[in-house]
């Protein structure tokens, strides 16, 4: 069971101190959005390759951009040790994985609300998580989407059927209230944006989420 803070909800201004504050978590969500493949925009490579210099754990890399073909790889090389594309914006994700693995990442497909995971089942060799996400990307802050919770389990099932060590991810909306659900569903890796830097301690709320999933 992992947590990964989403550092959207972050202060920007102060984005290596936000870093360290959530130093106890396994993973720091960090959110790339071109305006394009979702209305809103964060950050790119070079404020990506400059939180790797100075993150405390390795950094996993959710981009909701148009094109990823061309722009995940790079994100690979730069030393994220996650890289998740958008299955519904790749051109070739088969090869796309295969790339971002060949850089030394974790490869991963997210997929959004109104995207069905079965048409994907057969890129699973190919990958090391699956995102499923629970809210409409975009925007941190939305209300969980409980009716993604079959979908988690779909994943999880063709996961154990296909055998090997790939993670179900879950992100948006997930807090005390729903990260629940998640694992129960089948979700091992959980993303939460507001639900952490939201709270006056990060790291207790990082603890408090961890224990809620771990007996
Ligand atoms: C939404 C992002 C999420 C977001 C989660 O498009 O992918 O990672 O930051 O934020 P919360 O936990 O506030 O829903
Ligand atoms: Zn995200």
């Amino acid at each position: 069971m992992q947590i990964s803070p989403s550092i959207l909800s972050a202060d920007f201004a102060n984005l290596e101190a936000e870093l360290k504050r959530i130093a106890n978590a396994d993973w720091a969500h960090v959110d790339v959005m071109d305006a394009h493949f979702v209305p809103n925009l964060t950050l790119g490579l070079p404020v990506v390759e400059a939180l790797l210099r100075v993150s405390p754990i390795p950094i996993d890399a959710h981009l909701m951009i148009e094109d990823p073909d061309r722009w995940a790889p790079l994100y690979a090389e730069a030393g994220c040790q996650s890289v998740t594309f958008h299955v519904e914006a790749a051109r070739d994700p088969r090869g796309l994985a295969r790339t971002l693995r060949a850089a030394g990442a974790r490869a991963a497909m997210a997929i959004k609300p109104a995207t069905d995971f079965g048409p994907y089942e057969d890129l699973l060799p190919e990958l090391d998580m699956v995102l499923v996400m629970t809210v409409e990307p975009g925007f941190g802050g939305q209300s969980f989407m409980a009716d993604q919770m079959p979908k988690v389990k779909q994943v999880r099932e063709a996961v154990r059927r296909h055998g090997g060590e790939i993670w179900v991810q879950v992100d948006g909306g997930v807090s005390a209230s729903t990260i629940e659900q998640c694992a129960e569903a089948g979700a091992d890796v959980f993303v939460a944006g507001s639900a952490v830097y939201g709270a006056e301690d990060a790291a207790a709320a990082v603890d408090e989420l961890r224990a809620l999933v771990t007996s």
